[in-house]
């Protein structure tokens, strides 16, 4: 069974939909751990009301990222965590995690990678006056949202879309296509060339 690690920071609407689809039978894996790095995550509760082992670790503990993320690493080692889910992880993970995980890091963006990568891309998306956005499951490298893409999902765009509605739309999306990818990985059906992810 794949052993799977989720880094959240907040609400954990995509935790919640892996955990679902786990418990549902449709996902053939298992969540070791989940660790925040606010206190406050509302993600950390969902874990605990599944029974999943989870914990807040402070990154202002910590005098270096390398420290940091040194301390991610271990925790993440020690549950024998083969595959890392960054959902709704507000940090940009450096090429000590990177390589410790090398291939095996995926992260979700609410845009159609790669336009808009970085922080409120649905606002961004609605200045730029796109009429489609959507979101893109892709592994992490020591780029801002810039891995090789695995899958993605696009929605509309309307003209009277405020930033909320639009991330709302966008994050049903997200419930589907999270679970989807790492069930994907879980069959070993992700080949990684270059900077292009084939599906077998
Ligand atoms: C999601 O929309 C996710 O794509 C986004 O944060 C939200 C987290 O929601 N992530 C990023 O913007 C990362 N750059 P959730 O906590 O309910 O899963």
């Amino acid at each position: 069974m794949l052993k799977i690690g989720v880094l959240v920071s907040g609400n954990g609407s995509n935790l919640q939909a892996i955990i679902d689809r786990i418990e549902a039978g449709e996902l053939q894996a298992e969540i070791s751990i989940v660790i925040s790095d606010r206190e406050d995550a509302y993600a950390l509760k969902r874990a605990a009301r599944h029974g999943i082992e989870n914990m807040y670790i402070d990154p202002g503990k910590f005098r270096e990222k390398r420290e940091y993320e040194g301390k991610l690493v271990q925790v993440l080692k020690e549950r024998g965590v083969e595959l890392v889910i960054m959902a709704g992880f507000m940090r940009l993970l450096g090429p000590y995690f990177i390589r410790e995980f090398h291939q095996r890091v995926m992260n979700i963006h609410p845009s159609l990678l790669p336009s808009f990568p970085g922080l409120r891309p649905q606002l961004q998306a609605l200045e730029h006056g796109v009429k489609v956005s959507g979101c893109t499951v892709h592994f992490a490298d020591e780029g801002m949202d810039t891995g090789p893409i695995i899958l993605q999902g696009a929605v509309p765009v309307y003209d009277d879309d405020t930033e909320e509605t639009l991330s709302a739309r966008i994050l049903e999306k997200e419930h589907q296509i999270y679970p989807e990818a790492i069930k994907l990985y879980s069959e070993g059906r992700l080949k990684i060339e270059g900077r292009k992810v084939r599906i077998l």
